[in-house]
């Protein structure tokens, strides 16, 4: 495409004057309307050639993934401007539509997220259909998202650009597909955000879910819903491991606020639209395709760049431990909820029995201290760490999480299987690949590679 030449504006400018002047003055009005008109509309063209090519690409920190905003100018004019047109619900209901007997059809919300991301291909791959939505918003670098998205396009799932509290979007998307069920992985995440900007938690996590459940609660047939609560609902609970049973009334931060109430605001559908809800504790996921918020991964970055890390101590200088879980664990998770959920029973909005209502934990089930994340991250990078101790700041995070995983276990069979090094080793292979660098990292042959994953 390229703007036409300023000369061609002249030329015809030129043709209507010679033009106008064989004309007779009663006509001559009429005429020079018409010129107004069509030079405007020409003007027109011309600022929309203009914008159209210096449109301003996403920020992106990665030159790796720069062709990627052609991609998403691309993709996002294709699919806004034409979102309810034949080609959209075309590609929307190709995406949703199970390749297996008997198979799901899952709207995944947050697709592009992290565990969005894993948990719609996993879905894909065994045959189930699959349709993606998410905000793209800029809380982490959105070329990540971007990236995501790619792989998810490769793997025959559609992400639908849009925002949870686009309640006219979301009924359209029930309208195209009778999806059987929601994985609502979308939200606002992340504890210390929570302080800079509350309203996106409020916005997203409860906003948004309310609204999520209107539109699922008016569906016909009303789908089952499995979402992602946060083991952050815990809070100051000094009982551990965490089981389900304990209290979870002192969250620690807004985050964990929204979360908890989610689980609440889950109960109320469920009671009095009779539908089937199931809420996800997961204890800090991490592993490839991961987020840039959390500490195992700015810690990878910025062990590698030389720059000094914080690693937090308790107020009672004891090392902070997380029970981190890894992805491909919690992706069985999920997969084992959504295969264990029953159908909802309301109907036309109108609750027509008793339905399911679940709450599960998944974690790894063994808490690790930061100080051993560092070590294993130190290993794997070849590269000391410049730690730099210092008390937590209170500022949300909590001081200890372990997860009790009974219930999940005995429900849908959930079982962690990979321990921190081995996830770690995972991560730093996929981020020194995603992020082009070249180091001492461990070479790829002893990095991994038993498994070579094609999944993100
Ligand atoms: N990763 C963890 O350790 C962890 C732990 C506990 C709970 N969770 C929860 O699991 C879920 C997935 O987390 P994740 O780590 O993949 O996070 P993520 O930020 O990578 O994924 C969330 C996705 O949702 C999208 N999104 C946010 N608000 C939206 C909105 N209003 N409308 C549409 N899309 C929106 C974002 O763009 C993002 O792509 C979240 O609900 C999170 O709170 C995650
Ligand atoms: C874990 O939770 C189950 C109930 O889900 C409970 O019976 C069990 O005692 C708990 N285990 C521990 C070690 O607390």
């Amino acid at each position: 495409m390229a703007s036409p030449p300023h000369t061609s504006k002249t030329l015809k400018l030129e043709r209507y004057n010679s033009y106008l002047r064989r004309l007779h003055s009663t006509k001559v009005l009429n005429a020079s309307s018409k010129l107004i008109f069509r030079v405007t509309l020409l003007i027109a063209l011309v600022l929309i050639l203009f914008f159209t090519l210096n449109y301003p690409p996403l920020s992106d920190k990665n030159p790796n993934h720069a062709h990627l905003h052609h991609h998403n100018f691309l993709s996002a004019a294709l699919f806004t401007s034409s979102a309810g047109g034949d080609a959209w619900e075309k590609q929307v209901r190709h995406s949703s539509t199970p390749k297996k007997p008997n198979g799901l059809s899952v709207l995944v919300t947050g697709a592009a997220g992290f565990v969005g991301s894993h948990c719609s291909i996993a879905l894909k791959k065994r045959g189930d259909g699959v349709l993606g939505l998410d905000n793209f918003n800029s809380y982490y670098d959105p070329s990540l998202k971007r990236a995501r998205q790619k792989l998810l396009l490769k793997n025959q799932v559609f992400i639908v650009e849009g925002d949870l509290n686009d309640a006219s979007l979301l009924t359209k998307l029930f309208d195209v597909v009778p999806f059987t069920h929601i994985l609502h992985l979308a939200a606002q995440a992340g504890v210390r955000y929570a302080m800079q900007n509350p309203q996106s938690y409020v916005s997203s996590n409860i906003a948004g879910f309310v609204n999520l459940l209107e539109v699922a609660k008016a569906a016909n047939p009303q789908p089952a819903i499995v979402w992602a609560s946060s083991s952050s609902v815990y809070g100051l609970n000094t009982q551990v491991p965490f089981s389900e049973l304990d209290r979870t009334d002192q969250p620690a931060s807004l985050y964990a606020a929204t979360k908890k109430a989610g689980e609440e605001i889950a109960h109320t559908y469920n009671h009095i639209y009779g539908l089937s809800l199931t809420g996800l504790r997961f204890f800090t996921v991490y592993g490839p395709w991961g987020r840039p918020d959390m500490a195992y991964f700015f810690f990878t970055k910025d062990i590698l760049q030389g720059k000094p890390i914080d690693v937090y101590q308790t107020q009672d200088k004891k090392q902070v431990a997380r029970d981190f879980t890894y992805i491909d664990d919690v992706v069985k998770g999920c997969l084992g909820a959504l295969d264990t959920a029953e159908k909802s029973t309301g109907s036309g909005g109108k609750k027509k029995g008793p339905a399911q209502l679940r709450v599960y934990n998944l974690g790894n089930t063994s808490p690790v201290p930061v100080g051993n994340l560092v070590s294993i991250l130190e290993g794997l990078l070849r590269t000391k760490a410049r730690k730099h101790v210092i008390k937590m700041p209170r500022n949300g995070d909590v001081p200890y999480t372990h997860a009790n995983v009974t219930l999940a276990n005995r429900d849908f069979g959930y079982k962690p299987t990979t321990d921190l090094a081995t996830g770690l080793r995972k991560f730093v292979k996929w981020y020194v690949d995603y992020y082009g660098i070249q180091t001492r990292v461990k070479k790829d042959s002893d990095i991994n590679s038993e498994h070579p994953e094609e999944s993100p």
